[in-house]
């Protein structure tokens, strides 16, 4: 009997490729350290059974397409999944997959570390140091804030929002929170009061994003948004760059409307929005809130499961169809 074929758009830890291997399976992955342009992936992908993707692959119906009939499951190596086209997929009869759980603590982890960087000027004052400037204590250099009894907002009460949520009571913060559904669990095992978005915004210290990227969250923060907010709060996300309008954060930031953000996802990533980069009230990271070892080899994991469960016949546990 043929093998059947797995195509890896890029390498990933090989725990899951050995996973993948150990199956019998023909897995081919992409031996450039970058992605694959459209017209690759398409050639690429011809008569595959699965497909493991990045969310740097753009996996909509033309590439399902080029696949052909014996596609069964688009594996994306991510917890988020604005870069698949569920629709086409389903209608095809394509199972489509994302890795949750794989990396819950690392992200919240991350979103904690933007939040203490921002408030105590980390960044800032490392720079400061490393050019000689620092020559004597004094008693207001680098002057931050506390994060003690400050409010943190959580907009998107998932998995991470829960994990931030855990980790932010460990130091000391209130937490309000927003999400489509009011969780009652969350309220009595957290204390964390649930707000409209507007109450949310008006009331926080720290606005943190923990949404996933859909029509209903693109510019969920915009110029309106940011303009509810405390003048002396901070905005950190490390959800998806688009649910931020990255243009209305500029002006917002460079009119000092908000005390500062700190981003790991920009709305045209990789690129960065003009005047981003001249803020020095703004934290980048370079979309790294997954990027831990053990997370990525969680995700690897999670993502070869999901395939030789599918293959195996078997609807797999982080199925994305509803
Ligand atoms: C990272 O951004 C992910 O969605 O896993």
């Amino acid at each position: 009997m043929a093998k059947l074929k797995v195509y890896v758009t890029r390498m990933i830890c090989d725990n899951g490729i050995k996973m993948l291997k150990d199956q019998g399976y023909d897995v081919k992955i992409n031996p450039l350290d970058r992605i694959l342009t459209k017209k690759e992936l398409l050639k690429n992908v011809k008569g595959i059974d699965a497909l493991l993707c990045l969310l740097t692959d753009k996996i909509d119906a033309e590439v399902m397409d080029a696949a052909g009939k014996n596609l069964k499951i688009v594996a994306n190596f991510a917890v988020g999944f604005d870069n698949l086209d569920l629709e086409a997929a389903k209608i095809r009869g394509i199972m489509a997959t994302n890795t949750p759980q794989g990396s819950t603590e690392a992200v919240a982890e991350h979103a904690m570390g933007l939040l203490l960087a921002s408030a105590r000027r980390i960044v800032e004052a490392d720079k400061f140091t490393r050019a000689n400037k620092y020559k004597g204590w004094k008693p207001f250099l680098f002057i931050g804030e506390d994060i003690h009894d400050k409010t943190l907002g959580i907009i998107g009460l998932g998995r991470i929002g829960f994990a931030v949520a855990a980790r932010a009571l460990c130091f000391g913060l209130k937490i309000v929170y927003h999400d489509v559904v009011r969780n009652p669990e969350f309220e009595a095992k957290f204390g964390g009061k649930f707000l409209e978005t507007s109450e949310l915004l008006k009331q926080s210290d720290f606005v943190t994003l923990h949404v996933p990227l859909m029509p209903s969250t693109r510019h969920l923060i915009g110029k309106k948004e940011l303009a509810l907010m405390k003048k002396s709060a901070y905005l950190i996300n490390t959800s998806r760059g688009a649910v931020i309008d990255e243009k209305a954060l500029v002006a917002a930031l460079k009119k000092k409307q908000i005390a500062g953000a700190a981003i790991d996802v920009y709305e045209f990533e990789p690129k960065l929005s003009p005047g981003l980069t001249k803020l020095n009230n703004i934290i980048l990271t370079p979309h790294i809130a997954s990027a831990t070892i053990e997370t990525r080899m969680k995700m690897s994991e999670i993502a070869a499961q999901n395939i030789i469960e599918t293959l195996g016949g078997k609807v797999p546990a982080h199925s994305l169809h509803k």
